[in-house]
């Protein structure tokens, strides 16, 4: 028997862009003292809110069956909260429960786009964009960020790519892996552009409160006039350095989320209460853990800049935002793209990262550097990688 053709789609996307943080991990097991700086797993302790808001919340026996929507306390926490942060009211119905924003970008890509529709995905992008629009059977359309303006959107390549069976934008901001940030100038364009031509716009911001100077974050669910358009979601990962919980949301205009609410109940039948319950109670905290957050990557983002950028050729584009920063390698006279850059990298020096070429091919002479690690060791990798390029 075949499995389906989304299934198989999808067999060759993943494997191949994570292949360098599989061969550090085995390295690793191996006994080799490797320097991982592959993916971003927040290095804060998860905050303290969470842990007596979750076990109160077991020994209240709170394992029922939730609702197809989310538990009310969620919903009227992710209420409070983006009225506080957005400049306008939210209400509980503007929001959807999912575990993490990896099930809400899966659901609202589901939910908004049909199999014919073509989707856009700036270039570079997070690594499972790709599998995301394939697992909607639908085709992604690449436009380009340009690295030389801090990899901010190029609307003469977007609108180069828009057609007739263009159905979405997917935006990522603060964006990973750049780490750059959407302005209020290229917000309203995009906002208008969806709205003239009749597109989603499915905006994530999981990196939202990693925005090291804590700028509010500018977002098309701020304007109203973009209702009907604008969908985003986020969750707790980072924000609460909780990734495991897996707990996040959509967040949109209370008649599109709400006809999204069958197709929750039918890839979830509910969140787990115990889980919303902490949640609400962090999203009420004083916010002390992503502060830490913001501060370490801000601190590790301008450590990277200083020990890299200049150096044998490299070229740091140094993030505002988020957990990564991307080095460009294509000036190093290594003449390696950043796939073999990488490669190198963990074979000669011990160091992992990741190609540019896993988040597309604008960043094919770029490797990505996690800034989850420890100052001392953060910069031990960047003088390995100085030398290697010496
Ligand atoms: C841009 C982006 N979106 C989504 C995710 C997944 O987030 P979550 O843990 O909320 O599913 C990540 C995780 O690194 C990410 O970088």
């Amino acid at each position: 028997m075949d499995v389906s053709e989304v299934t198989r789609n999808l067999s060759s996307l993943g494997g191949a862009k994570w292949d360098m943080h599989v061969r550090a991990r085995a390295l690793a097991a191996a006994g080799h003292p490797i320097i991982e700086l592959t993916i971003g797993e927040p290095d804060e302790p998860m905050a303290p809110a969470l842990v007596p808001a979750m076990a109160q919340a077991l020994q209240a026996g709170r394992v029922g069956y939730s609702n197809g929507r989310g538990e009310a306390a969620l919903l009227d926490a992710l209420a409070a909260r983006y009225t506080a942060r957005r400049g306008r009211v939210f209400s509980a119905d503007n929001f959807l429960a999912f575990p993490g924003t990896q099930t809400a970008l899966y659901a609202l890509m589901r939910g908004l786009v049909n199999p014919s529709d073509e989707v856009v995905v700036f270039d570079p992008c997070y690594a499972t964009y790709e599998g995301v629009v394939a697992g909607a059977d639908a085709t992604m359309v690449s436009a380009p960020l340009n690295p030389d303006t801090g990899f901010s959107i190029d609307f003469d390549a977007l609108e180069a790519v828009l057609s007739p069976r263009t159905r979405a934008i997917l935006l990522n901001n603060p964006h990973n892996p750049a780490g750059s940030l959407l302005d209020e100038g290229a917000c309203m364009r995009l906002g208008e552009l969806a709205v003239q031509r009749g597109l989603w716009l499915i905006c994530d911001e999981v990196y939202e409160d990693l925005i090291y100077d804590n700028r509010p974050l500018v977002s098309p669910l701020n304007h109203a006039a973009f209702d009907g358009h604008a969908l985003g979601c986020a969750s707790i990962s980072k924000s609460h350095a909780a990734p495991g919980l897996r707990s996040g949301w959509i967040v949109g205009a209370e008649e599109v989320v709400g006809q999204l609410v069958p197709l929750a109940e039918t890839m979830l039948f509910g969140n787990q209460p115990f889980i919303a319950d902490a949640t609400a109670a962090a999203l009420g905290d004083s916010g002390e853990t992503a502060a830490r957050m913001r501060e370490s990557l801000r601190r590790r983002a301008q450590l990277v800049t200083a020990a890299l950028d200049g150096v044998a050729g490299l070229r740091v584009a140094e993030p505002q935002a988020g957990m990564f920063a991307l080095v460009g390698v294509g000036g190093s006279d290594l003449g390696l793209d950043g796939h073999a850059f990488a490669s190198r990298l963990l074979e000669q020096a011990g160091v992992a990262v990741m190609p540019g070429t896993s988040f597309g091919a604008v960043t094919q002479d770029w490797i990505r550097l996690s800034l989850t690690v420890p100052d001392e060791v953060l910069q031990r990798a960047c003088d390995r990688i100085a030398a290697l390029c010496a």
